[in-house]
């Protein structure tokens, strides 16, 4: 898979979400979306499933955490819903994610591509070492749990375009990066911390940016999503 843009659909229900996906249907380039936990908990799998039979790649994006045996019967469930990528947290330990990729594994061999959340952005230096106990520099640890990743045999992680080019120096350049954290010049930045440019994102080697409300929100969704492309594949 080559350089893309992936339109995060945070909406509550699939009457949005649809109406949304709507605007896009004369475009030549179907939009690879991502579904979180607040549109998945609302409508269940077949908001998936939907999704599919329009055309679009998808990014599951379900954040998996929990004893391996449990990860692994539940990445089984999602693999038959036909996604193409899916995630898991890291600070599961590598157990997890060796038994999350059998799991997702499916009869043919194929599976999606699984990638993990190392430490999420809105967790600070401070606060992960107060409430985590986790002492080391953010950036020592999500190389860490990258490393652990790679070694579990996962395609990627989840991180700020920021860490791309660490991330791929510590795992090699055939690790996925896929980042959050991206607005345009000039743009809102919301509750984002560390932010860059799609262009800035491809320049630091990100392979995947996940864009949000700067297309959303947008006025113009797909003008917004156009130069999202522009800015980032080119
Ligand atoms: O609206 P915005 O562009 O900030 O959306 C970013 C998307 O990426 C959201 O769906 C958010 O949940 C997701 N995300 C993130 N940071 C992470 C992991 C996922 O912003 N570390």
């Amino acid at each position: 898979m080559g350089k893309d843009v992936i339109i995060a659909l945070d909406f509550d229900s699939r009457e949005k979400t649809l109406a949304f996906l709507d605007r896009f249907a004369g475009e030549e380039r179907k939009p690879f979306v991502k579904i979180g936990m607040e549109l998945y908990y609302a409508e269940g799998p077949s908001i998936v499933r939907e999704i599919k039979a329009r055309g679009h790649k998808i990014f599951l994006d379900l954040k998996l955490h929990d004893i391996p045996n449990t990860v692994k019967k539940a990445m089984a469930a999602l693999s038959r819903l036909d996604v193409d990528m899916t995630n898991l947290h890291a600070a599961g330990t590598r157990a997890m994610m060796e038994a999350a990729l059998e799991g997702l594994t499916r009869p043919d061999g194929t599976r999606p591509l699984l990638i993990a959340v190392t430490q999420l952005t809105s967790t600070s230096q401070e606060r992960m070492e107060r409430d985590l106990l986790i002492e080391k520099p953010l950036d020592q640890v999500v190389m860490h749990y990258a490393r652990c990743a790679a070694e579990a045999g996962l395609a990627g992680v989840v991180c700020s375009p920021l860490e791309a080019g660490k991330v791929h120096g510590a795992c090699g350049h055939g690790f996925l990066t896929v980042t959050p954290g991206v607005r345009f010049a000039g743009g809102e930045v919301g509750d984002q911390v560390r932010v860059t440019t799609p262009a800035k994102a491809k320049e630091l080697g990100s392979d995947y940016i996940v864009v949000g409300r700067p297309v959303t929100q947008a006025e113009d969704p797909v003008a917004a999503y156009r130069r999202c492309v522009a800015e980032f594949v080119g």
